[in-house]
């Protein structure tokens, strides 16, 4: 189980190629101001931005109501994940975590709480973890992966799910969320 699912993400580790890649890889995986990257057909190393609504999305052209997403990431599932949202010229200050659903048979937005926020049903905010730069969430002894991006009605614009049962759904494609950029080209 653990395995099989993480096989999945070897062909996307694969794509981000040779020594860059490697190079890369010795950026923090747990910490703060963290940029977390979405990486699947068609999304070739996307950061992930929070809309107006409190969702995650990713673009080839944010608009600018989409916040970059600073993470404070760390290991073992314990703790929730918080954000910062927004460039240094407009903090958010209000406490804002990461949260998937992990109801049987979801597959629903996954997004940022804040103070004011209610968390739809099914919310968690802890489980989350690094292994390597990807991010994973334990469910029991499993590290599991199951984002998907979910196309929207703007073009280029995806939306990131959390599918409990991976399985297939039309107008998205899966991805991994990594805490490595893509390789920049000079
Ligand atoms: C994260 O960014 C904030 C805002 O610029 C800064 O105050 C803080 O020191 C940074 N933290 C780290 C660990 O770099
Ligand atoms: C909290 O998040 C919601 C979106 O889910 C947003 O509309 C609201 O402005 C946010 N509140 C604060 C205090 O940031
Ligand atoms: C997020 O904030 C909570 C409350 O302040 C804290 O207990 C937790 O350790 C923080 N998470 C991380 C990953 O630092
Ligand atoms: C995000 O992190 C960068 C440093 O990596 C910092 O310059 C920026 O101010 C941070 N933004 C927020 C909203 O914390
Ligand atoms: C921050 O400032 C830059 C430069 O003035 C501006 O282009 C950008 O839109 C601002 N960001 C926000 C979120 O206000």
């Amino acid at each position: 189980m653990f395995f099989s699912k993480l096989i999945n993400l070897l062909p996307l580790l694969a794509a981000v190629g040779g020594a860059t890649a490697a190079k890369r890889d010795i950026a923090a995986n747990t910490g703060s101001n963290i940029t977390v990257y979405a990486y699947g057909t068609g999304i070739s190393g996307l950061p992930v931005y929070a809309g107006t609504d409190g969702l995650a999305y990713v673009s080839t052209n944010p608009s600018s109501d989409m916040k970059p997403v600073n993470w404070t990431l760390a290991r073992g599932g314990q703790v929730p994940w918080n954000v910062t949202l927004g460039s240094s010229n407009s903090t958010s200050t209000s406490a804002i975590q990461f949260y998937i659903v992990t109801t049987a048979d979801a597959f629903e937005p996954v997004g940022f709480l804040n103070s004011t926020s209610t968390a739809p049903d099914g919310a968690v905010t802890t489980g989350f973890t690094t292994y390597g730069s990807n991010v994973m969430y334990i469910d029991g002894s499993t590290y599991t992966s199951q984002f998907w991006a979910m196309s929207t009605t703007e073009t280029g614009v995806w939306e990131i799910m959390w599918n409990e049962s991976g399985a297939d759904q039309a107008g998205s494609v899966p991805v991994a969320l990594r805490t490595v950029g893509p390789p920049t080209i000079n």
